[in-house]
């Protein structure tokens, strides 16, 4: 078997612009552990699967619209099973995860959050939100964390945090748009992290169960 076989396969979730998408998908490393093999989307059209059809990168359409609880929860985890993917990476999926999903991914599902958790997360606490409270609680720091997807709302294990200070000035679209450069840097390191880390912790076969 060549290094191939050695690389962890991400499929990464996304609904919207999808740039974080791109950052994982398009990252070089020094040394190959995961690879980017499919995007998964709840919605057709939407920035990241422009990105994705640019990069070559296979798209996954799971809709959640009109679809009970169970249905969604069966077409993700038929999907994840048919991708055999081995990681998922949450890049503002905008759609709550089924518990199914992250039940059969535990510790290796995570999720990336434009703020300094746990302080600015939480129900609500998404988008342009989460850059008007930083400013309006006048912080002088915010930042981004990348952390464990649990059943729990942006409260699972924090992975890897990167601070980015606030400026005089800032609007919440200025800060968002320094806080999204520093996800693109943040996000695929934290991967090697998480990925070098499963592999000490022995892992013999991190590929989900068929
Ligand atoms: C990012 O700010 C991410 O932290 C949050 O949703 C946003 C997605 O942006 N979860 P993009 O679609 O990756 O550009």
């Amino acid at each position: 078997m060549g290094d191939a076989a050695k690389e962890l396969r991400v499929v990464v979730f996304a609904s919207g612009s999808g740039s974080n998408f791109e950052s994982l998908a398009a990252y070089e490393p020094p040394v190959r552990l995961w690879r980017v093999v499919a995007l998964v989307t709840n919605r057709a059209g939407v920035g990241a699967t422009v990105r994705a059809d640019r990069l070559g990168i296979p798209v996954r359409v799971v809709p959640t619209a009109g679809r009970t609880a169970e249905e969604v929860s069966g077409a993700t985890l038929s999907a994840l099973s048919d991708l055999r993917a081995d990681i998922v990476c949450l890049a503002g999926y905008l759609r709550l995860v089924p518990e199914a999903v992250i039940a059969r991914f535990r510790g290796r599902i995570v999720n990336i959050h434009p703020a300094l958790l746990p302080r600015f997360g939480g129900e609500g606490m998404y988008g342009i939100r989460i850059h008007r409270a930083v400013l309006e609680a006048g912080e002088r720091v915010t930042g981004a964390t990348v952390h464990h997807v649990t059943e729990e709302y942006d409260k699972g294990p924090v992975i890897d945090r990167e601070e980015v200070p606030v400026l005089e000035g800032d609007t919440p679209e200025s800060l968002a748009r320094r806080v999204l450069r520093v996800e693109h840097r943040l996000y695929p390191r934290t991967l090697d992290l998480l990925v070098r880390d499963l592999s000490t912790n022995a892992a013999s076969d991190l590929h989900i169960a068929k």
